[in-house]
This record gives C-alpha cells, sequence and structure tokens, in this order.
C-alpha cells in the first residue's frame, strides 16, 4: 500500500484529492498537509494524519516523509494564475521553492512524485486549436513559467536520477467543496454558486474566450490513475495535456439557464484574465494521455451542471 504526502490539502484540488486517495489507499496512509492547516477540511482532519507543512522548507518536508515511511508525495503547492500575476516574485517563490524542494527529497527518499502543471504552461505562440502534446511552450505568465520550469525540472529529474515524476496539464477544474484559490478560470466555477443562490452573474472573460474544462471527479481520477499507470508505457511524463470540455462563457450560461430560466449574466472584462485566457489554447489534443495510460474522462458539459447544481444547492440548503 502506498504511503502518501498530500502538500496543499486545503486547496481546491487537495481537499477533494486527499479525501478520494483515503478512499482508496486507506486514511492512515494519507497524511494531508498545508501551509494554512486551518483550511483542512472537517471531513479530512477527522479522516487520517494532518499537520502543518510549509513546502518552501524542505526540512519541514523530510521530516513528515520520515515520521510516516513516504513513498509517494502529491505536491499541490502554487499560486495560481491570476493572483500569481499580482505578486509574480510570490508565484515564483511559492511555485519553484516547492517544486525543487519535493524533487530533492524525492530523490534522497525514493519517493514517486506527482505535481500538476497547466494550461497555463502555454503561450500565443502555441497553437491554440488541439494544442499539441509536444509543442511550442512560451508562456507569457509568470505562473506558465513555473509550470514550464516545473515540467523540465521534473523530466531532468527523472532522466538524471530516475525520480518516479509524473504529471498532466489539468485546464480550468470545476466543483463545488472549495472554492478556486485565484486563477483565470475560476469564472466556471462561480457562475454556478451565483445561480444557484439566486445572484446576478457578472462575467470577467469576453464572448467567445474559448477554455479547456474539467469536472472534480474526472481531474481526481486522472491525478491517482497517472500515478498508477504501468511506467514502461509511458513515453511522456511531465507532463500529459488532460481535457474534458471546452467552451466560452455563452455556452455555460446557456446550460446554467436550462436550470434557472431567469438567471442574468452580464460582462464586465477584467483586462489581466482577459489576456491570460486568450494566450492559452481553445481545446488540447489529449490522445497521448488516452494512449499512454488510458484517461477517459466522464463528465461534458450538461452532466456537469446537473451535478453541481445538484450539490450546490445541497450545499446551501436551497
Ligand atoms: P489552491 O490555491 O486552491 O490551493 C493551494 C493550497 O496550497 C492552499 O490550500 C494553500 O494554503 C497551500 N499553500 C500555499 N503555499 C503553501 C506552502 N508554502 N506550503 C504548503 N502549502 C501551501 O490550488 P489548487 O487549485 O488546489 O491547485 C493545486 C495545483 O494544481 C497547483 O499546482 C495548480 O497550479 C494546479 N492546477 C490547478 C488548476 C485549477 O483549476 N484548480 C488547474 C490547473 C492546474
Ligand atoms: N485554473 C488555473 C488558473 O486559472 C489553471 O491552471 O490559474
Amino acid at each position: 500500500m502506498k504511503k502518501i504526502l498530500v502538500l496543499g490539502s486545503g486547496g481546491q484540488i487537495g481537499s477533494e484529492l486527499t479525501m478520494r486517495l483515503r478512499e482508496v489507499y486507506g486514511g492512515a496512509n494519507v497524511v494531508a498537509t498545508d501551509l494554512n492547516p486551518e483550511r483542512l477540511t472537517k471531513s479530512i482532519q477527522e479522516t487520517g494524519p494532518t499537520g502543518k507543512v510549509d513546502a518552501c522548507q524542505a526540512q519541514q518536508i523530510a521530516e513528515v516523509v520520515d515520521k510516516y515511511n513516504i513513498d509517494t508525495i502529491y505536491n499541490l503547492v502554487a499560486i495560481l494564475s491570476a493572483t500569481a500575476e499580482k505578486n509574480p516574485m510570490l508565484g515564483w517563490n511559492v511555485g519553484m521553492g516547492a517544486l525543487i524542494n519535493c524533487l530533492e527529497i524525492s530523490r534522497e527518499k525514493k519517493c514517486a512524485l506527482f505535481t500538476p502543471s497547466s494550461i497555463g504552461a502555454f503561450g500565443p505562440s502555441t497553437p491554440l486549436d488541439g494544442t499539441p502534446q509536444d509543442t511550442i511552450q512560451r508562456p507569457q505568465t509568470i505562473y506558465g513559467v513555473t509550470k514550464v520550469t516545473g515540467e523540465l525540472l521534473s523530466d531532468y529529474y527523472f532522466k538524471r536520477f530516475g525520480v518516479d515524476t509524473r504529471s498532466v496539464r489539468f485546464p480550468g477544474l470545476i466543483s463545488y467543496v472549495t472554492p478556486p484559490g485565484g486563477g483565470t478560470t475560476d469564472y466556471a466555477v462561480d457562475i454556478y454558486y451565483a445561480a444557484v443562490k439566486g445572484e446576478d452573474f457578472v462575467c470577467p472573460l469576453k464572448k467567445g474566450t474559448l477554455l479547456d474544462m474539467m469536472y472534480m471527479p474526472d481531474a481526481l481520477n486522472a491525478a491517482i490513475n497517472i500515478m498508477e499507470a504501468d511506467a514502461s508505457k509511458l513515453i511522456h511524463r511531465n507532463s500529459f495535456n488532460v481535457t474534458a470540455m471546452h467552451f466560452d462563457p455563452e455556452e455555460i450560461y446557456s446550460e446554467v439557464k436550462k436550470h434557472y430560466p431567469n438567471f442574468k449574466m452580464t460582462y464586465e472584462v477584467e483586462p489581466i484574465k482577459q489576456s491570460i485566457a486568450d494566450s492559452w489554447p481553445n481545446w488540447m489534443d489529449d490522445s497521448c494521455a488516452r494512449k499512454e495510460w488510458g484517461f477517459k474522462p466522464e463528465y461534458d458539459l450538461p452532466k456537469m451542471t446537473k451535478d453541481m447544481i445538484e450539490k450546490l444547492k445541497i450545499k446551501f440548503g436551497k
């Protein structure tokens, strides 16, 4: 049985991935940590070991790895795109600080390492329609620069030291447990919260802005399945394109309106978010992930919308 350390368990992905990992590998085998442990959900606190770890402090990670005999690290620590653009040094220091510590500890203590990359690893000179697995990566955000650097460093540690590094390029993730942490794709979560709460929604991206997206259950499966994949079948490692759907604000708005016909959305474009979104793929080709380790998402826009609304109604007692 794997012994897993999750760094950043309090975030949008960590709050759900930690619980899924505990279902699969057992509560005692998944140690949930965050710089801000007060962010850990009650379910996480009640189902296994937890702790405070600053991933930018190598010693703190190493102590937990030793204490629990950890063999696999899920490094979910980063500052998301829009927030990082407001404070680029923070984006760089947190993203790269956490990653280099994880890589070094994984090398010394022979851990496998998962660190998500992102659609943010691409830029305006990338082919934006059907973005290939292997293509131009010249992002224009600090977030993207950390993601490309992370992909390269992770492949370097695999090739040079044999560290079992694996990763996926997540698109915008949509979920209802923990709100997103300041990304460009957050609008696709916020729109559901507004609709269910009976509020109008102001969209920060303009009509026609296509972006790849995925519902959280598919993202959790991807994060677990890539780490379980047969290494001999992996041609790529850091990092695989994965996507489940792509849409623009009008398409998600129409889908939400099928459930809430009186729901109103207007536009107030936020220039930083718009320029980031314009530089990211309209849709990625994820055939390598499908071929090399069997990636297969289950949720499209209508199925996700139905489930999001049902879950948010329960959350808000509507
Ligand atoms: P998030 O911002 O929701 O959560 C990050 C967590 O890390 C927070 O709980 C925060 O307290 C914690 N943290 C911050 N600094 C830390 C430090 N120094 N040490 C330990 N913990 C620290 O992020 P997320 O959305 O869960 O993203 C997780 C990973 O997935 C990131 O690498 C992100 O770039 C990537 N990703 C996310 C999305 C998405 O849509 N959510 C899409 C693509 C890639
Ligand atoms: N959801 C993330 C962001 O917008 C994509 O990596 O920053």
